[in-house]
C-alpha cells in the first residue's frame, strides 16, 4: 500500500475514482480531506521585502510611489494593455512610471528580429552543465535587456514532463525536479544578472495541452482540465523547481491555464496565497497566463497581481468598483501594485533601454542584440547532444571522403522569407512537420524563437567535407532514397516536432522509421541523428546491425549544424545525457504516455501516480526496462568512478539534527532558509580510463534512496572535465536539507527522514558505480 496524500481523503465520500481506496491517511485535523479539491487559503499574504536588503530597498522605493497613487492609477498598473510587446502594464505618466514590456520566449526573443535563437531549455538541460545553464540565462537576459524588454517570459519548469507526449515538455528542463531546479536556479540568476525580470512559469501542474483552457473551439466545450494532485506530489515534484527559481530571486511568476484541484490556477488561493506566497515567501508579482484569468474578485483575493494581456476584462473599472465597495480590500490592491513596482526596482530598471521593436515595419530602427551569442549557442548546442549508440567507435568520423546525407531534417527548406516562423515561432499547428519542413531547431508556439539564420546540418557537414577534400551526395525528401554503394558513412536526419497548444500525436512516425530502415538496408555504416522536441522512440531500428551510431540532437537552436559537426567529427566528445527516459515502446509509459481525454464539462486529470513519473515510475515497474534510461549518454571515451567520500556537516558536534527547520527563523523568498543548508558533502573521483585517446567530460550523478520515497531520486550531479586520457577530477555533490527531506502533509513542512538513506554515484540512473549510505539520527 502506498501511504500518503493529503487532499486525497474524502474523495471516497465524494464518489471519487477507485484508486483512492488504495491509499491510507491519518485523520489529523489539519489534513485537508479531498483529492481534487483546492483548500481555501486567505487572506493573500502581503509582503514587505524582508527576504534581503535588496528586496527591502526595492520595497521602500515601491511604497514611496504607492503612497502617491490614486486608486485608478493603482488599478492601471495591475492590468495589461495593447502596446508594443506581447504584454504591457499600464503607465502612470505623471509620476514617470512607464509600462512594463513583457515578451516571450524562454529560448530567445520571439516576434522580433536581430535576436538569437538559443537551444531550447530542454536541450540546455541535456548538457547537465551548471555553468552553461548560467551562461545561457545571462546571454538571453542580455538580449531582452538590449531590446528594452522588462519582463522575460521564462524560464519554464511547468510542464515538468509528466506525460511523454506533452506538447510543451521541450520548453521546460527535465522531468526530474532536481535537474529542472538547477536549471531554474541558474537560468534565473543569469537572466536577472543581465537586468531583465525572469518569469518562472507555468505555476502549476500545466502538464497537458489538451483542454488546457476553457471553451477552446478545437476541444470539447467546457471548463479546462483539472490537474488533481496530492499535496506531497505538489511539493516534491511540481513546485520543487520553482523553489529554486525563487531562491535565485525570480521577481515574477506566471500562473498556468488549467485548473488545479478544480480551481483555475490563476485564482487558486492554495497555489498562489498558500504555496507560492506563504510557504515560498514570494516577494515578486504573479502574472496571469494570457487570458488565463476567469474571475475578477476571486482572482484578486486568491493572489493574482497582474492580468495579461488585457486588464479590462475582469479588472480595470471592475476592480476599482470592487475596491470601492470593499469586495477587494485596498490592502490587496496595494499589495499587487507594490509587488509589481518592487520587482521593477529589484532589477534596477529605472534607466532601462527603450523598447526596441516588435513590429517589422520599415521605419523601425534596427536594434541588433545578437552580440557574439552564436559562440555560446554553438557550445551549448554541442554539449546537449546525447550519443546513445556507437558501435566500434564509428564516431567520431575520421574525415570520410564520401559522405551521404538523407532525410528531411538535414537541411532548411527553401520557403518565402515570411515563413521564417516555421522554425518554431508562431502558432502553426503543423502535425506534418517532418514531411513539409526542414531541420528542427526548436519547437513551436509561444516558446519558439526567430532565428537570425540557421546553420543546417547539411551546410555544416558539407563545409567539413569540402575541407576534408571529399564529396557529398544527398537526398532530402524521399522515404526510399537511392543509397550510394561506396558511401563511407550515411547520415540520416529525422525529427519529432512539438508545439504549444497540442500534445504530440505519437512518439514515433512511420515515414521517418521507414527512411532509417531503407537507408540502413543498403548502407553498412548508417548514423542516425534525431532532432526532437521531447522523447523519440528508436526501437523500430535501434538494433539494426547497420545502424552504427545514434545521436539525440535535441533542439539546438540556430547553430545546429555547427554544434553537430563539433560532435560528429570529434572536436568535442559528446557529453550530454538524457534528461528523460526513452522507453522501448509507447505502452511502456502506461498512463504517463498521453494526455487525459475527457468530454466532460468539468474534465478531470488525476495525477494518481503521485511521485512516480519518468524514471521513478520505471524503477518501480520491475518488468519494464527502458531502452535508454534517464541520465544515460555515451562519450568517445570511458570513465571510471572511485573513492566515494561522504562528509557529515549536519551537526557540528555530530549529534542529531532536527527533523524540521527551526520554526523561529523567518521565511525568505525560496522558503525556509535552512532548506538550503548543506548537510552532507559527497565526493567521488572520476577518471578518463578510455583507450581511444579521446578527451571527454562526464556528468557524474548522485541518486538518493530517501526513506519513504521512490527507490532512487536524483539529488546531485557534477559535470567534470573535459578530462584527457588518464586524467582524473573530483565530482562534488552538496546535499542540502531540502534534498534529503520529504513534504510532511500533516505538519505542512519539509521533514528529514530518520534512518538510512542509500546513496549511489554513477553515470546514469541505472549505471550506478559507487554505493554508500547516510544515516540521519
Ligand atoms: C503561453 C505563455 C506565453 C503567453 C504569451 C501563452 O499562450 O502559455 O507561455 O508566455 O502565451 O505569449
Amino acid at each position: 500500500m502506498k501511504s500518503v496524500p493529503l487532499y486525497l481523503a474524502s474523495i471516497v465520500a465524494a464518489g471519487a475514482p477507485a484508486f483512492a481506496q488504495n491509499y491510507t491517511w491519518t485523520n489529523h485535523p489539519s489534513e485537508l480531506p479531498y483529492y481534487g479539491q483546492s483548500p481555501p487559503v486567505y487572506p493573500s499574504p502581503q509582503t514587505n521585502g524582508t527576504s534581503s536588503s535588496r528586496w527591502a530597498a526595492a520595497y521602500a522605493k515601491a511604497r514611496e510611489i504607492l503612497a502617491q497613487l490614486e486608486l485608478e492609477e493603482k488599478v492601471n498598473i495591475t492590468g495589461g494593455y495593447t502596446g508594443a510587446c506581447v504584454g504591457n502594464t499600464g503607465a502612470v505618466p505623471r509620476l514617470g512610471i512607464e509600462p512594463l514590456c513583457f515578451a516571450d520566449a524562454p529560448d530567445g526573443i520571439r516576434g522580433s528580429d536581430f535576436v538569437s535563437a538559443f537551444p531550447s531549455q530542454s536541450h540546455l538541460a541535456a548538457t547537465w552543465d551548471k555553468d552553461l545553464f548560467l551562461a545561457y540565462g545571462k546571454a538571453i537576459g542580455r538580449e531582452y535587456y538590449d531590446k528594452g524588454i522588462n519582463v522575460a517570459l521564462g524560464p519554464v519548469a511547468g510542464p515538468l514532463g509528466r506525460i511523454a507526449k506533452g506538447g510543451r515538455n521541450w520548453e521546460g528542463l527535465s522531468s526530474d525536479p532536481y535537474l529542472a531546479g538547477w536549471g531554474m536556479y541558474q537560468v534565473t540568476t543569469g537572466m536577472q544578472s543581465s537586468g531583465v525580470i525572469a518569469t518562472a512559469k507555468h505555476f502549476l501542474f500545466n502538464e497537458q495541452e489538451l483542454r488546457r483552457r476553457p471553451n477552446q473551439t478545437y476541444d470539447p466545450i467546457g471548463e479546462a482540465i483539472s490537474a488533481n494532485v496530492d499535496d506531497r506530489t505538489a511539493h516534491e515534484l511540481y513546485a520543487f523547481p520553482f523553489y529554486d527559481a525563487l531562491k535565485a530571486g525570480a521577481a515574477c511568476v506566471m500562473c498556468s491555464y488549467q485548473r488545479a484541484n478544480n480551481s483555475y490556477a490563476c485564482q487558486n488561493s492554495k497555489l498562489l496565497n498558500g504555496i507560492l506566497k506563504t510557504e515560498m515567501h514570494f516577494e515578486g508579482f504573479v502574472v496571469s497566463d494570457w487570458e488565463g484569468q476567469h474571475t475578477g474578485i476571486a482572482s484578486a483575493n486568491a493572489g493574482l497581481d497582474v492580468v495579461m494581456p488585457l486588464g479590462s476584462t475582469y479588472w480595470g473599472a471592475n476592480l476599482t468598483q470592487a475596491v470601492n465597495n470593499s469586495s477587494v480590500a485596498v490592502d490587496r490592491l496595494d499589495d499587487m501594485v507594490t509587488r509589481t513596482l518592487a520587482a521593477y526596482y529589484y532589477l534596477e530598471q529605472e534607466d532601462y533601454p527603450d523598447v526596441g521593436v516588435f513590429s517589422d515595419t520599415e521605419e523601425h530602427p534596427i536594434v541588433n542584440v545578437q552580440r557574439d551569442h552564436k559562440k555560446i549557442i554553438r557550445e551549448i548546442g554541442a554539449a546537449g547532444h546525447v550519443l546513445v549508440k556507437n558501435v566500434n567507435n564509428t564516431l567520431p568520423l575520421k574525415a570520410p571522403q564520401f559522405v551521404a546525407i538523407y532525410g528531411y531534417d538535414a537541411d532548411i527548406k527553401a520557403e518565402p522569407w515570411e515563413n521564417v516562423a516555421r522554425y518554431g515561432g508562431g502558432y502553426e499547428v503543423n502535425h506534418l512537420w517532418n514531411t513539409f519542413n526542414g531541420t528542427l531547431i526548436v519547437g513551436g508556439g509561444s516558446g519558439g524563437n526567430i532565428p537570425p539564420y540557421v546553420i543546417s546540418p547539411f551546410k555544416a557537414i558539407q563545409d567539413q567535407v569540402i575541407e576534408d577534400g571529399g564529396i557529398v551526395r544527398w537526398n532530402f525528401w524521399s522515404e526510399q532514397p537511392h543509397v550510394s554503394a561506396t558511401a563511407q558513412v550515411c547520415l540520416v536526419f529525422i525529427n519529432a516536432y512539438a508545439s504549444e497548444s497540442f500534445d504530440r500525436p505519437s512518439l514515433v512516425d512511420e515515414f521517418s522509421d521507414n527512411l532509417v530502415k531503407n537507408v540502413a538496408k543498403n548502407c553498412s555504416n548508417t548514423v542516425v541523428v534525431i532532432h526532437s522536441a521531447g522523447v523519440r522512440l528508436v526501437d523500430p531500428w535501434i538494433d539494426h546491425e547497420n545502424v552504427t551510431a545514434v545521436i539525440f540532437a535535441g533542439t539546438p537552436g540556430q547553430e545546429s549544424g555547427h554544434s553537430l559537426v563539433d560532435v560528429l567529427y570529434g572536436a568535442t566528445s559528446p557529453s550530454g545525457k538524457l534528461h528523460y527516459t526513452v522507453a522501448r515502446q509507447e505502452s511502456d509509459y502506461g498512463n504517463l504516455l498521453d494526455h487525459t481525454i475527457s468530454d466532460e464539462w468539468f474534465p478531470q486529470s488525476d495525477f494518481d501516480e503521485g511521485l512516480y513519473i519518468d524514471y521513478r515510475a520505471f524503477d518501480a515497474k520491475l518488468n519494464v526496462t527502458p531502452r535508454f534510461e534517464f541520465g544515460f549518454g555515451l562519450s568517445y571515451t570511458t570513465f571510471s568512478y572511485a573513492n566515494l567520500h561522504i562528509e557529515d556537516l549536519s551537526s557540528a558536534d555530530n549529534t542529531s539534527v532536527s527533523a524540521f527547520p527551526d520554526a523561529s527563523i523567518p521565511l525568505v523568498q525560496g522558503g525556509h532558509p535552512q532548506l538550503w543548508d548543506t548537510l552532507y558533502n559527497v565526493t567521488a573521483v572520476i577518471s578518463n580510463n578510455g583507450t581511444t585517446g579521446a578527451s571527454g567530460a562526464e556528468v557524474a550523478q548522485l541518486y538518493l534512496g530517501i526513506p519513504n520515497a521512490p527507490l532512487r531520486q536524483l539529488r546531485g550531479f557534477d559535470k567534470v572535465g573535459p578530462l584527457a586520457p588518464g586524467e582524473s577530477a573530483t565530482a562534488v555533490f552538496e546535499l542540502r536539507r531540502r534534498d534529503l527531506s520529504i513534504w510532511n502533509v500533516v505538519e505542512q513542512q519539509w521533514e528529514l527522514q530518520k534512518g538510512s538513506y542509500k546513496l549511489w554515484v554513477g553515470a546514469s540512473s541505472r549505471d550506478l558505480r559507487l554505493e554508500g549510505e547516510i544515516v540521519v539520527s
